[in-house]
């Protein structure tokens, strides 16, 4: 017997919720697209109807997609959220990298999308201090999200996001009105400043701020010693590779001050102390 609760039962009915619940927040949909774009030659974003999805989103949470409209691949694909109306509709922004986003980025207007969600953990967000946003390449989506809500919220914020060139910033979109200031770095120099974002962000962020970013964990590994060294309270998002994404394989699972943790289920959002080591602690033990 499926774990989860039945709902609805006609997914092939036009704009059809096909819900299955397993818990009071996660939903499976089928999700009409709304939308389909491609925003560079390898870069797509969609836009999904899914209500119960949108309702229950908040910065950070990600998504479990069926890819394909066969059985492969199999298992889902996890995708940050990374725009939310609050209401009806979720975005997804993604590099195409192999069989899952091929398909999914064939996907157009009118078709459905078998999805789970919202999953994980998501940012915990505090209006106490101004907030310092970063991003490197497609950890973007939950950033953008993020800085939209802040600016909801009239917490002011700075984003510093890094690219591989110019071309790449087109999936910022709008999320530029959202905060107080942008910062870009391209790794070829092509706009802002040349090289890393993680550089730039050494350089100019300390003191009086709250932390949040995404990207690969070069970039997050710099951060969790800025958080340590500047005392800057800091949550980032992990985007390991998953298998079953909702909590039961520990395939996703990465090692913390606290043993380890899965990113799917714990995650994706962590507070940089957890990958703060013992001897960064002055008793010794992770603060
Ligand atoms: C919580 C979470 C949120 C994510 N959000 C986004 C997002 O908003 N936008 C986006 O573009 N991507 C995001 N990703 C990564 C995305 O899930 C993968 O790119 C996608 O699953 C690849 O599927 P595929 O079938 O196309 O590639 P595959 O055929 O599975 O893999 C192709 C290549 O990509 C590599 N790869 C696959 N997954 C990852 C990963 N997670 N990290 C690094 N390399 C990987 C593989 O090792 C392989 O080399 C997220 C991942 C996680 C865990
Ligand atoms: S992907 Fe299976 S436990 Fe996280």
């Amino acid at each position: 017997m499926s774990k989860y609760k039945t709902t609805s039962m006609n997914p092939d009915s036009p704009g059809a919720q096909f819900k299955i619940q397993n818990s009071k927040f996660k939903t499976r949909s089928f999700a009409p697209v709304v939308a389909a774009e491609r925003l560079t030659d390898d870069i797509a974003r969609l836009v999904l109807e899914a209500p119960e999805i949108a309702q229950a989103a908040q910065p950070g949470h990600f998504v479990g997609v069926r890819a394909g409209q066969t059985e492969a691949p199999l298992l889902r694909r996890p995708f940050s959220i990374a725009g939310c109306d609050g209401r009806s509709q979720i975005a997804l922004i993604f590099r195409i990298v192999g069989m899952g986003t091929t398909l999914l980025a064939a996907r157009r207007s009118g078709e459905t999308l078998d999805t789970i969600g919202p999953l994980g953990h998501p940012f915990d967000i505090y209006d106490d201090r101004p907030a310092v946003l970063v991003a490197g390449g497609l950890g973007i989506p939950p950033i953008a999200y993020l800085a939209r809500t802040l600016r909801q919220r009239g917490t002011p914020a700075t984003l510093y996001y890094g690219v591989r060139t110019k071309s790449e910033l087109a999936v910022l979109g709008d999320t530029a009105h959202y905060v107080e200031r942008l910062i870009v770095s391209t790794d070829d120099g092509s706009e802002g400043h040349p090289g890393v974002i993680s550089e730039v962000v050494a350089r100019e962020v300390g003191g009086n701020c709250r932390l949040y970013a995404c990207g690969p964990r070069p970039l997050l590994d710099v951060l969790i010693r800025l958080a340590r060294d500047r005392h800057i309270p800091t949550q980032l998002s992990f985007e390991q590779q998953m298998a079953c994404g909702v909590g039961a394989c520990m395939g996703c699972s990465i090692a913390t001050a606290h043993g380890y943790q899965r990113v799917c289920t714990e995650g994706p959002v962590f507070p940089a102390e957890a990958f703060f080591t013992p001897s960064d602690s002055p008793n010794g033990v992770p603060r």
